[in-house]
């Protein structure tokens, strides 16, 4: 039930420290990341060289999150592949691949045919799932489930964050199972400190965000640039636009600027830039500001999502979003919650259901 949320997806929204924290309870033993469910199956990780992960939608977006974790804590090599393009070629898959399936529903069609596919070839398979007893982790090796509790909305919102965690899980498991994480502490104190940090957003820029959509209700085109982990993130706040509030929007990698979208900027321009912190990598965070200046000197409208206290984009920015500080792979699970926020007043402003978007189903379980 919706109690006393004007929607599901707003309630789900609201519902995001307790899902992420659900997403890790039970799962951080003496500092480390041990997952219970992947006790006895080391050997999922071990004779491996490389990891696939597959999904649909919102969950692919996760999926990238994920390939940018795994990489840097596991040290193994990942691809991300949306489920519907995986088996209609002849993908490069065997016994040293683990195939990594993310499904909310655990019944989406394309992914579960992309994870017989795995199998038949021989991969391994593991599902990250939201749904108990759903048939994609049915059909795998082995299931971590994100136990986010139902969602209801349409478009994915807690599901979302519940994967990204569930991702981070599977990257510090990984990690030490294949011992190439000599100290996760810090990573697992960010772990932890994360839902209080999403709760912080909820309360910090609800409003803010809520009366900028309003202001931005007759808004054709909005347009998303973010970098790393960054990157999917504005994906998927392109994608929360379009699903509920029919606006055009487009993500994308903001290095990608300069070699076209570029030509999209005109006077009025509405851009969401996800700045990652200057304390991850001063280099990356430069490269932001400067791709910002350029927008701006072509008469963007920029909206900046920043960390708390980062001075260099306020200069340049129409409209600044903070978010606390927090870990290079952990800012995602922050930077996404005022993109949901901002999609969700948009299309309330513009009198649309936001849990009934037109065209979409809550799972496709047809190819
Ligand atoms: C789409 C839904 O059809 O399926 C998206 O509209 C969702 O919201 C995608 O992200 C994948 O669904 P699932 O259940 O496999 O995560």
């Amino acid at each position: 039930e919706k109690g006393g949320w004007s929607s599901f997806m707003a309630k789900e929204v609201a519902e995001q420290p307790e899902a992420v924290a659900n997403t890790i309870r039970g799962r951080i033993q003496d500092g480390q990341v041990v997952i219970p469910e992947l006790d006895g199956l080391d050997e999922l990780f071990l004779g491996i060289n490389r990891v696939i992960i597959t999904a649909c939608g919102t969950a692919s977006y996760a999926a990238l999150v994920g390939k940018y974790a795994i990489e840097q804590w596991a040290r193994v090599a990942v691809d991300v592949e949306l489920a519907h393009e995986f088996r209609y070629r002849d993908p490069v898959i065997g016994a040293d691949t683990l195939v990594v399936s993310i499904s909310q529903s655990g019944e989406t069609m394309d992914t579960l045919m992309a994870v017989k596919y795995a199998r038949e070839r021989g991969a391994r398979t593991l599902s990250i799932c939201n749904t108990q007893g759903a048939t994609i982790p049915r059909e795998s090796d082995a299931v971590v489930y994100t136990h986010a509790g139902p969602e209801v909305a349409v478009a994915s919102t807690k599901a979302f964050s519940a994967q990204i965690t569930a991702l981070l899980l599977l990257g510090l498991h990984m990690g030490r199972v294949r011992g190439a994480v000599a100290d996760a502490s810090v990573d697992v104190a960010e772990l932890a400190a994360l839902p209080e940090k999403i709760a912080s957003v909820l309360e910090g820029e609800q409003e803010h965000v809520t009366q900028l959509a309003g202001w931005m209700a007759d808004t054709r085109s909005v347009l998303f640039l973010g970098r790393h982990v960054g990157y999917p993130i504005a994906l998927e706040g392109a994608l929360k636009l379009k699903e509920i509030s029919y606006i055009h929007a487009e993500g994308f990698a903001a290095g990608e600027l300069k070699h076209g979208p570029i030509a999209l900027i005109e006077p009025g321009q509405p851009v969401f830039v996800l700045v990652p912190s200057p304390r991850h990598s001063a280099l990356v965070h430069s490269k932001v500001v400067s791709n910002i200046q350029e927008i701006r000197a072509r008469g963007a409208r920029v909206i900046v999502i920043a960390e708390v206290g980062d001075a260099a984009v306020l200069p340049f920015a129409d409209e600044v979003i903070h978010i606390p500080l927090a870990g290079a792979m952990f800012e995602p699970l922050l930077a996404v919650v005022p993109l949901q926020i901002f999609a969700m007043a948009l299309a309330t402003a513009k009198g649309l259901d936001v849990d009934q978007p037109r065209n979409l189903a809550k799972s496709v379980t047809v190819e």
